[in-house]
């Protein structure tokens, strides 16, 4: 399974990319924001810091909602980096879109995925990654996790090649379970991956490796 990081903070990004085991970034508008990256160049700017920091796909999401918007914003996207993946929204224009940039070989996320039947819609449309919001569903008391599971079914049973990059993820469980389920991907704050390496027998047994260790010489 291959891990992402959800985020627009490069400290947080070059900190996961130091543990070695990072294989792409994902990243949306209210994260831009709330780095403060705005206007045009200031953010062509920072997807091209983030793949000098990442050899990985990095998701940049298309701020238009129309067909035509989308695909300018996409190619001008697309031509920043060749590890940029136009970042698509789940609408009616944007399954023109996925088709489009798929059509001419431009790696596509098809995003705000809540639904089995708009993944597969997306899949058809040759997106190269779909993303189901599986903490958002939770939050509505919806089984996030149980999108997942049927989105894994539905690929399998036509041998989509559409890689399901779980998002929204909210704690180290939804990373295990989505790694139970079979989803391609995950992306995650880094607070969540962290947490993977956390285990009190560990700190238990390492503090007395340690003071045994001293008695060694
Ligand atoms: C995915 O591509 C989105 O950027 C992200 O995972 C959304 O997560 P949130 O629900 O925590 O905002």
């Amino acid at each position: 399974m291959k891990f992402f990081i959800d985020t627009a903070n490069l400290e947080q990004i070059r900190e996961a990319q130091d543990l070695g085991i990072l294989d792409g970034v994902t990243t949306n508008p209210s994260l831009m924001a709330k780095e403060g990256v705005s206007g045009k160049q200031a953010i062509q700017q920072h997807y091209k810091t983030i793949c000098d920091i990442v050899d990985g796909d990095i998701s940049a999401e298309v701020l238009s909602t129309t067909y035509e918007e989308m695909i300018k914003e996409g190619e001008e996207l697309a031509a920043l980096h060749s590890n940029i993946v136009v970042k698509i929204p789940m609408i009616k224009d944007g399954v023109k879109a996925l088709k489009y940039f798929s059509d001419r070989g431009i790696k596509t996320n098809c995003t705000l995925i809540f639904s089995a039947g708009q993944a597969l819609l997306a899949a058809k449309a040759g997106a190269t990654y779909v993303s189901p919001f599986l903490g958002r569903l939770d939050d509505i008391s919806t089984d996030g996790l149980n999108l997942i599971d049927e989105i894994r079914s539905i690929y399998d049973n036509y041998l989509y090649e559409t890689e399901i990059l779980a998002a929204s993820i909210r704690n180290p469980m939804h990373i295990i379970n989505c790694a139970k389920i079979g989803a391609d991907v995950i992306t995650s704050p880094l607070s969540s991956i962290l947490s993977l390496l956390k285990h009190p027998l560990t700190d238990l047994g390492l503090a007395q490796f340690v003071a045994d260790a001293k008695k060694m010489g």
